[in-house]
């Protein structure tokens, strides 16, 4: 199941076919999936460039109170490039018996509930189900807690590891008043805003320590408990939302993104980009729902990813990275962009980008992370003449497998902000002149290789 849904999860790009593993290789990786798999019984998705990514929410209750208990919940986000970007993170879960809120620190929950048996104080939240957003920055400095008041924004843990934290501190009545007593709360979701992410059940973990501030002395939580949400792009859209172009110094043909690659369904509403309304007020304001308002493509998507094969030297290569933003209402802080092609082992400069080799298994390090410098170009601008950003990459040439032909040159995947983009159709890309287009005994390779490997595993 776990595998069919990992598949299902990719939208599978032809040109893999075209890569020639040997039968050694593709046997080692399908044991890496199967090991994984197995090691993850509750994995409901599966991101094989960030196996172990995962959004961790930590209850630690810090002390029993006459009817119930504080915890202090913090959200760690471990995925390497994947980030919850504004309006922000939605966590709901329901309480296992009568639970009440009586107050939140650094968060506050969207519905109060229906509180009438209260007499006296009356509880922040008396849902069965509460759902609890962030505050945004300058709230009031009694309402704050330690990484709060983001407006729910996480960054990717491989960008920015300080920005991948939000906690907030909840204090619980009608609840246990010990750990023999007390019950976890069940049924956690996580909106990252939208939807893609399943969480686990909570479990009893070792309980939190703290170091105190003169880092003499420990002190621990009474009780922690841990749920792990995982991310399917399956579930969070239907379509693609981004798509990727090639072009080549040896060809003059450029690969176009193909068409209707993130779906045409806003092809009605579009905007020209040399009309009037690109020009008017008001185009760039954002919607509370956060629809989009895009230029007019034959592909329709916010995002649009150049491969350019720009140079060749005699040692090395170069290619320019350009990302265009086609949303009039959407800038993108803290982009990020992974590229998966076999000559990322050897990256020698990176011209404007940052840029992270990501080593998902050791023996493949084939993946890496683009993305923007802080204060230069980590602003991906809304659609029009500011709404792009690129670099150029020099890459040292492995003699042993380095060619044009085949468009061996252009990357196997491509993400943009944790999402992975659609890919060219194979047969469209730049050929090098006089190379033959296809290799059948390829494929054939390929498909015999799956085969061989379903049958020794
Ligand atoms: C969540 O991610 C962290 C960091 O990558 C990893 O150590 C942990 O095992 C993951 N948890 C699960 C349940 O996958
Ligand atoms: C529980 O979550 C925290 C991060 O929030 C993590 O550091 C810890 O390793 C997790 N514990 C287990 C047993 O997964
Ligand atoms: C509950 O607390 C007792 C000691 O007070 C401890 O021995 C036990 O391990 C704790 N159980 C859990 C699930 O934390
Ligand atoms: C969790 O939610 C599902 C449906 O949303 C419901 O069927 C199930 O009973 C809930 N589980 C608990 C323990 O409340
Ligand atoms: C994007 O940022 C610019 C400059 O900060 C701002 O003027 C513009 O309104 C923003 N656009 C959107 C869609 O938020
Ligand atoms: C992976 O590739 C990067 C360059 O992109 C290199 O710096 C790093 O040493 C390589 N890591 C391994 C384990 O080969
Ligand atoms: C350039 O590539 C295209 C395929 O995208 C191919 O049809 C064409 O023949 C190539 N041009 C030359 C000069 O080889």
């Amino acid at each position: 199941m776990g595998f069919a849904q990992s598949t299902k999860t990719s939208y599978i790009s032809h040109y893999q076919c075209r890569k020639c593993f040997s039968f050694l290789e593709i046997k080692s990786m399908c044991r890496l999936v199967v090991l994984f798999l197995v090691m993850l019984p509750h994995a409901a998705a599966y991101d094989p460039l960030d196996p172990t990514g995962n959004i961790t929410i930590k209850w630690d209750i810090v002390s029993w109170t006459a009817d119930g208990y504080v915890a202090a919940v913090t959200m760690n986000n471990f995925q390497v490039y994947r980030s919850i970007r504004s309006p922000g993170w939605t966590l709901g879960w329901q309480w296992a018996k009568k639970e009440v809120i009586w107050s939140m620190v650094g968060a506050q929950t969207t519905e109060q509930g229906d509180c009438s048996k209260f007499k006296g104080n009356v509880p922040h939240c008396c849902k069965r189900n509460p759902i609890v957003v962030d505050l945004l920055p300058g709230v009031p400095y009694n309402q704050q807690f330690s990484n709060c008041c983001k407006g729910g924004v996480l960054s990717a843990w491989g960008q920015d590891p300080i920005g991948s934290v939000s906690a907030f501190q909840v204090s619980v009545g009608l609840a246990g008043t010990s750990n023999k007593t007390v019950k976890l709360p069940t049924n956690f979701t996580l909106l990252g805003p939208g939807p893609g992410y399943t969480c686990g059940p909570a479990k009893v973990v070792a309980s939190t320590v703290y170091l105190t501030a003169d880092r003499r002395r420990k002190t621990q939580a009474l009780m922690t408990w841990n749920v792990t949400c995982t991310y399917s792009q399956f579930l969070a859209s239907r379509n693609p939302s981004c798509c990727v172009s090639f072009s080549s110094f040896y060809n003059e043909t450029i690969t176009p993104c193909p068409t209707c690659a993130c779906g045409c369904q806003n092809k009605k509403n579009c905007v020209m980009s040399d009309s009037k309304k690109a020009h008017k007020g008001g185009i760039n304001t954002p919607r509370k729902d956060n629809a989009p308002m895009l230029q007019c493509t034959h592909h329709m998507c916010p995002i649009r990813v150049h491969w350019h094969v720009k140079l060749n030297y005699k040692d090395y290569w170069r290619v320019k990275i350009a990302i265009t933003n086609f949303n009039y209402r959407m800038n993108y802080t803290q982009w990020t962009l992974v590229a998966q092609h076999p000559s990322l082992n050897a990256v020698t400069q990176v011209f404007s980008f940052d840029y992270k080799p990501l080593v998902p298994y050791e023996a493949i390090n084939d993946t890496g992370m683009f993305y923007g410098m802080k204060y230069y170009n980590d602003l991906l601008m809304e659609a029009g003449p500011q709404g792009n950003v690129q670099s150029e990459v020099l890459l040292r040439k492995n003699k042993d497998t380095f060619t044009f032909k085949h468009g061996w040159a252009f990357p196997r995947k491509v993400y943009f902000n944790g999402d992975e983009c659609l890919l060219p159709p194979p047969d469209t890309y730049p050929f090098l002149p006089n190379s033959a287009h296809v290799n059948p005994i390829t494929i054939l390779t390929m498909a015999f290789s799956v085969l061989l490997c379903m049958l020794t595993i």
